[in-house]
């Protein structure tokens, strides 16, 4: 049943019903529309109540009709139905409205919210505008400024802040309740929102809102139209802008940017338990007891005291348990600093974070991490000691970046309660958790990880062991890709640039000097032994560290960082390059950032179709989200491999066999490569 519609002496009870989330479909819309026909002419009712079924007033349009031609009748005439319906509709919002549930809404001649409900206009996020009068009404209701910044950043907000600005009309705790005991006459003296005044041209508040949209959605179509529309409203008649609107709306609907958008909404939804788990009771965490407070260790406490877990910190000595106690501390301060948290919670962060020393007496706990030193026998160790003091039932989980799950896993007589957790630094900020299934990894650890991401707020992605999991991997290829660009006859700024212009908040090499190159070289050294002989070696990396250029802490590494400040083109850089150059006896050319972008690109699609392959990743839209949430690739673009779809595997395939006459070890094509190519079919297709 999409809409029902039940009748209580005057007043008629409108309920969307289409769950989880009553996203407004065809079905619904129809619903909505006979409603409105059938109670427009009903003379026993009075007033109309419209609400949403269970938690949800209604989360937008259904985003999965996006991609088939739009179907009467049209979300922007249904609203225009209610709009101008005799008997006045009043919107009892119990929960989440948002899009196009904001926007019928706004329909209605009065809004009564939920405290907590969050009220929006998000389609940006989805890469299209409003399309059923958000961007007219809106502006009308509350002003130009306010309805900007409520859809340009597409970011809900809730009921309370929305009734601040006049969005909503009134709060309350029983909306449906609230919505009958209102005075009718209130509610029959206000005009619909479509025909009051224009509102007031605010040329500041737009110029604004163009540059934050510049800056922190870069490149992306939607909002800048939106910004455009919402200017329009001030200028031109309701009728014509609903036009510009619509036009807009379906343009941007069946644009590349909003497919890649939506793929990516969801993939993340589809990443959140995958279906095999649903069935596994996780344990419950409440708990936990983290090994290790330094950079990470602190920060994977931070966000488990976030979401209400009992932590501790487990340090070897007091030196060590005084800096983990300086880490958290800085780490709430910062947060404290950045209006994110007010001075009691952070006092509250600090003092809830107990801190110990050694194994002896380890608390009660569900889940413990272990986030030590990257070294096999230091972890090993710790896992002994953690499966001697807790309790059986505890999920053991390890934060390793690139060391054998497997491995670690067999000094312990349960492996199965083994699991990689890992986190992205900062690891209370970053949305990415590759959750690490090792050949022993049971259903109860690995169903715990997944509800503990859930918890966390974070995107969790299954992958399988190797050496680096699914986002370390791709990325030493990325670096593999850079590192010969640069002795072949490119520099660090024309790549950086080149990688900025596809999207990319930060090219590789700045990237690099932000988070210090002595991580990677400590690793570089770690594998030297078991480095492939036949791959080509590029030493321009190891040369910086072995001269102190370690980035941003040293003040200079691919840049120079003068006085601590913003980066500075270091002539010095290229010349170390060209002596390595010289060394090697490389002919340096040049690269146009065409060329840069593709052969990047290649060699990362092409690492990501072996970890496919394998089975390391699920699926190719798992990929995306790792390197959405962990690596910065462009949302926008769908992630790498819905990147690689856009291009096909033929074209792919051809580039790479291209590559291959300078240096076949390098550009080997994957078979799934070959396969796919033969075959006319996608990665999308692809699933483990
Ligand atoms: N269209 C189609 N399906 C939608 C949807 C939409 N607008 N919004 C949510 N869904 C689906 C999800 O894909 C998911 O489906 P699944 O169970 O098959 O995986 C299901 O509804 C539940 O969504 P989820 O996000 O997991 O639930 P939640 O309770 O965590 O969050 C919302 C609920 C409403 C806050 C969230 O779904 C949301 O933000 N939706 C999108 C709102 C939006 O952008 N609207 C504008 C559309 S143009
Ligand atoms: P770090 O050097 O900052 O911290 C390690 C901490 O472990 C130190 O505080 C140390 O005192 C403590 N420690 C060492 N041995 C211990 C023991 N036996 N018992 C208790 N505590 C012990 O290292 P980090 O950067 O936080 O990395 C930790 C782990 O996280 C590593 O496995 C690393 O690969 C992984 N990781 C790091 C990052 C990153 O960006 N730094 C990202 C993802 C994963």
């Amino acid at each position: 049943m999409a809409v029902t519609v039940e009748k209580r002496g005057t007043t008629a009870f409108v309920t969307i019903d289409n769950p989880p989330v009553n996203a407004i479909g065809v079905a619904e819309r129809k619903g909505l529309s006979d409603a409105a026909r059938m109670l427009a002419t009903d003379p026993k009712v009075e007033r109309v109540i419209i609400s949403g079924k269970g938690a949800i007033f209604a989360a937008g349009a259904d985003a999965r009709e996006f991609d088939s031609v739009p179907q009467e009748p049209h979300l922007p005439d249904v609203i225009a139905q209610i709009e101008q319906s005799p008997i006045p509709w009043i919107a009892a919002i119990n929960g989440a409205a948002l899009g196009g549930g904001a926007e019928i809404a706004l329909g209605c001649r009065y809004r009564i919210a939920a405290p907590d409900a969050p009220i929006g206009l998000p389609e940006v996020t989805l890469g299209v505008v409003p399309g059923a009068g958000g961007t007219q009404r809106l502006p009308r209701l509350i002003g130009m400024a306010d309805a900007l910044e409520i859809i340009v950043q597409g970011r809900p907000i809730a009921a309370l802040e929305a009734a601040a600005s006049g969005f909503i009309d009134e709060i309350a705790g029983n909306q449906v309740e609230a919505a009958e005991k209102l005075d009718l006459d209130i509610v029959k003296a206000r005009p619909p929102l479509s025909e009051l005044p224009p509102p007031e041209q605010d040329s500041q508040a737009i110029e604004a809102a163009r540059a934050l949209a510049n800056k922190r959605m870069r490149m992306q179509d939607a909002p800048l139209k939106a910004v455009d529309l919402i200017e329009a409203s001030a200028t031109l008649p309701f009728e014509a802008a609903m036009v510009k609107e619509r036009k807009a709306f379906l343009s941007l609907r069946k644009s590349e940017q909003a497919k890649a958008l939506r793929h990516v909404f969801f993939a993340e939804r589809q990443a959140k338990m995958p279906v095999w788990l649903k069935a596994v009771t996780p344990v419950d965490v409440r708990k936990a007891v983290v090994v290790g407070g330094g950079t990470m260790g602190a920060a994977i406490a931070y966000a488990l005291n976030a979401a209400g877990i009992g932590v501790t910190i487990v340090e070897n000595d007091e030196d060590a348990a005084e800096r983990a106690k300086f880490n958290v501390g800085k780490l709430a301060d910062t947060a404290l600093k950045r209006g994110l948290i007010n001075g009691e919670k952070a006092a509250g962060i600090k003092a809830g974070i107990a801190i110990m020393i050694g194994f002896k007496t380890l608390p009660n706990a569900d889940l413990a991490v272990e986030a030590v030193f990257e070294d096999m026998d230091v972890k090993k160790q710790v896992f002994s000691k953690l499966e001697a003091g807790l309790p059986e039932s505890a999920v053991l989980a390890t934060n390793t970046s690139y060391l054998d799950v497997n491995e670690i896993a067999s000094v312990l007589t349960d492996p199965s309660r083994l699991v990689g957790l890992h986190f992205f630094a900062p690891a209370h900020i970053m949305k990415l958790l590759e959750i690490v299934r090792g050949d022993k990894t049971g259903d109860i650890a690995l169903s715990t990880a997944f509800a503990l991401g859930k918890k966390l707020r974070k995107i969790p992605v299954l992958a399988g062991v190797c050496d680096g999991f699914i986002g370390n991997r791709i990325l030493a290829r990325y670096r593999e890709a850079t590192d010969t660009l640069l002795m072949d006859g490119s520099t660090p700024w024309d790549i950086d640039e080149a990688m900025v212009d596809f999207g990319y908040p930060m090219g590789p090499f700045e990237a690099q000097d932000l988070s210090g190159l002595d991580i990677a070289y400590a690793n570089r050294k770690r594998k030297k032994a078991t480095r492939d002989p036949n791959r080509r070696y590029i030493p321009i990396s190891d040369r910086m560290v072995e001269e102190g250029r370690l980035g941003r802490k040293t003040a200079v590494g691919w840049y120079r960082y003068p006085g601590g400040g913003g980066k500075v083109l270091d002539p010095l850089v290229e010349d170390l390059i060209r002596e390595e150059a010289y060394f090697a006896k490389v002919e340096r050319r040049e690269f146009s950032h065409d060329e840069i972008r593709e052969r990047i690109l290649t060699a990362m699609i092409n690492e990501a179709a072996d970890i496919l392959e394998e089975g390391i990743a699920q699926s190719a839209a798992n990929i995306d989200l790792v390197l959405i949430h962990g690596y910065g690739f462009p949302r926008w673009r769908g992630g790498l491999m819905h990147y690689a779809d856009q291009l096909g595997a033929k074209t792919v395939l051809a580039r790479l066999k291209a590559y291959a006459e300078e240096d076949p070890v390098i550009w080997k094509p994957s078979p799934l490569i070959d396969r796919l190519a033969a075959e006319g079919k996608n990665f999308a297709s692809v699933a483990s």
